[in-house]
């Protein structure tokens, strides 16, 4: 099976129906997503497919076939949102945190805070209370030069 993963040809031998999750953390050694509840309510998995968030713990791998899947490390070490995160006191255990980062990167231009917290509904943190987490993709969303952004892209 062959996708796109964070702008590099991939082929997983995986079997059709491996959770994308499973591909992602055990074949392809991308441990930055994380599984919550494996059951697509807390959105800890969630990683971009052709530009869309989804729950990688939902999706077997036949379904990013020819896709452009964009994890967390394909944002790179130093995005300014992960920088917001550490600075605000939006991750705490950081399971949630990669989910969060990949949804808020697809949000659109000049979000207001309700748009964040509705983009980030299925996103669940069970450490922080969320204000913090807001706080820091507001600034994000602030800076002159905020790095990669999804949807700015489409
Ligand atoms: S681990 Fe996928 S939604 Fe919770
Ligand atoms: S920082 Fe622990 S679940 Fe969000």
């Amino acid at each position: 099976m062959r996708f796109t993963l964070n702008g590099k040809d991939t082929d997983v031998s995986a079997h059709p129906m491996t959770r994308l999750l499973d591909v992602l953390r055990e074949e392809c050694g991308l441990t930055g997503t994380k599984e919550g509840c494996g059951e697509g309510e807390c959105g800890a998995c969630t990683v971009l497919i052709d530009g869309d968030p989804v729950c990688s713990c939902l999706i077997p791998v036949a379904q990013a076939e020819g896709a452009e899947v964009l994890t967390i490390e394909g944002l790179g070490n130093d995005h300014p949102l992960q920088h917001l995160f550490m600075n605000e006191v939006g991750a705490q255990c950081g399971i949630c945190t990669p989910g969060m980062i990949m949804t808020a990167i697809t949000l659109g231009p000049e979000p207001t805070l309700d748009d964040v917290k509705t983009a980030l509904a299925g996103n669940l943190c069970r450490c922080t209370g969320y204000s913090a987490i807001y706080r820091a993709i507001m600034k994000w969303r602030q800076m002159p030069d905020p790095g990669t952004q999804v949807s700015a892209a489409r």
